[in-house]
């Protein structure tokens, strides 16, 4: 006999009622069986972004979430482990540079990652820019490179809660993506799932992330650490500005270029600060107290980058591929770049073929945009400002449009101090 009722359980949310544990477990344990359907998961996903869980109710839907699949174990590595999640923004490129940089330092790195749904790139895509590059690794090669090389960043296989793996292509068609409960429970359950002993979360606000304030974006990182706290993971959280992209270039390949530049001890100052911020976060947690600008300026994080690339087939020397059509964004007045919209540029680089719309479509691993200012940095009337790169001539059109109101040129501009807004723990 059934235990609970599908039409009960979504009514009592509707109604803004607390779910119990024994509630919470059913409906994920069904809904992953398929015993509960799209349209009542829906439905249920739908009260809870309109009417919230509370902390208890978070927790235990986290809990179910892991429980729907496996659990990884590195345990047998006999050396700390070490993650980073950020919650997706414009040109973040962080995990390519950051991974091999932390591997440096004998902790272990393993970013189970995803590709990219709409204006935010995913980092599996980024890498399949590097020819011959395989994100799939089962978890015995998974195993074997962190115990060779110490970083692997590859997709999470199918085990790895499947429930959320459900429930999220579902949101992502409902409008209930952006809910603090569910992506709160989203990534902790894949987090925690994938058995790290520390992560560092990286939450993103601003116009080009899920969060666009700093209130909420807290709330975020604040539910996310105690899930990870209350599961055993050493958890903390930066909240990150998102105003405007990360780094000058914005798209697959462009992202694994600077990625290299930074991993050569170049490369824009946002992006060097917030790999080095985020690697110290990661080392502070396994215990380590080494300075990470180090690895980046003598080489080693290169020589772990090559290895980690190399044992996933890929080429680390390849060029990356050249787009078929460029264009330029010229400045149509002098002054001070005030405004560099990371959503207007997030759309526009998705449009020119880097980011998908649907889950079966490919990316194009040449397109994006080629940033030359930042904001408060001068320019001059017919400067470029940026140039988009695109397989397919007949998509810049639409990026142009979406960079309309995304750029401002004026006057004044109070300077960014940092990339870090604030730590949560
Ligand atoms: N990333 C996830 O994995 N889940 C969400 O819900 C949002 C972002």
């Amino acid at each position: 006999m059934k235990k609970f009722d599908a039409v009960d359980i979504i009514r009592a949310k509707r109604d803004g009622q607390k779910l119990s544990r024994e509630e919470i477990d059913w409906t994920i344990d069904a809904y992953t069986k398929g015993a509960i359907g799209d349209e009542q998961m829906a439905a249920l996903a739908m009260a809870i972004f309109l009417n919230g869980m509370d902390r208890e109710e978070i927790s235990q839907w986290t809990t179910a979430m892991i429980n729907s699949g496996d659990r990884m174990d590195f345990s047998a590595l006999g050396k700390p482990t070490a993650d980073k999640h950020s919650t997706g923004g414009v040109g973040d490129k962080m995990t390519l540079p950051l991974a091999p940089l932390v591997a440096v330092y004998g902790v272990a790195v393993p970013q189970l990652s995803g590709r990219g749904l709409g204006h935010t790139g995913g980092t599996l895509d980024k890498l399949e820019a590097i020819p011959g590059w395989r994100a799939d690794l089962s978890n015995d090669e998974i195993m074997a490179q962190l115990r060779d090389c110490g970083a692997v960043i590859c997709a999470a296989g199918a085990g790895l809660a499947p429930a959320d793996k459900k429930l999220y292509a579902l949101r992502d068609v409902t409008a209930t993506v952006d809910s603090i409960p569910l992506i709160a429970s989203s990534i902790m359950s894949k987090k925690i799932a994938e058995g790290t002993d520390s992560l560092v979360l990286d939450v993103k606000v601003g116009s080009g992330a899920f969060m666009k304030d700093i209130d909420q974006a807290r709330e975020l990182a604040s539910t996310m650490v105690a899930l990870g706290l209350d599961a055993g993971v050493k958890t903390s959280a930066l909240l990150t500005d998102m105003s405007t992209p990360l780094g000058l270039k914005v798209g697959n390949g462009l992202e694994v270029e600077e990625s290299v530049e930074v991993l050569a001890g170049g490369g824009p100052a946002d992006v060097v600060e917030l790999t080095v911020t985020l690697a110290r976060e990661m080392l502070t947690a396994a215990g380590k107290d080494d300075d990470p600008s180090d690895a980046l300026n003598d080489g080693r994080a290169m020589d772990v980058w090559r290895q980690m690339i190399e044992e996933q087939g890929g080429d680390p020397d390849a060029p990356m591929p050249n787009a078929k059509h460029t264009h330029d964004v010229l400045a149509e007045a002098d002054g001070i770049l005030t405004e560099l919209d990371a959503l207007s540029v997030g759309v526009a680089s998705w449009r020119l073929g880097a980011g998908r719309a649907v889950k079966s479509e490919p990316v194009q691993a040449a397109a994006g945009i080629e940033l030359y200012a930042k904001p408060g940095d001068r320019v001059a009337k017919g400067q470029k400002l940026m140039t988009l790169h695109t397989d397919d001539e007949a998509r810049i059109e639409r990026a142009l449009q979406s960079l309309d109101g995304g750029i401002e040129i004026g006057g004044d501009y109070e300077t960014r101090e940092s990339v870090v807004l604030e730590r949560v723990e």
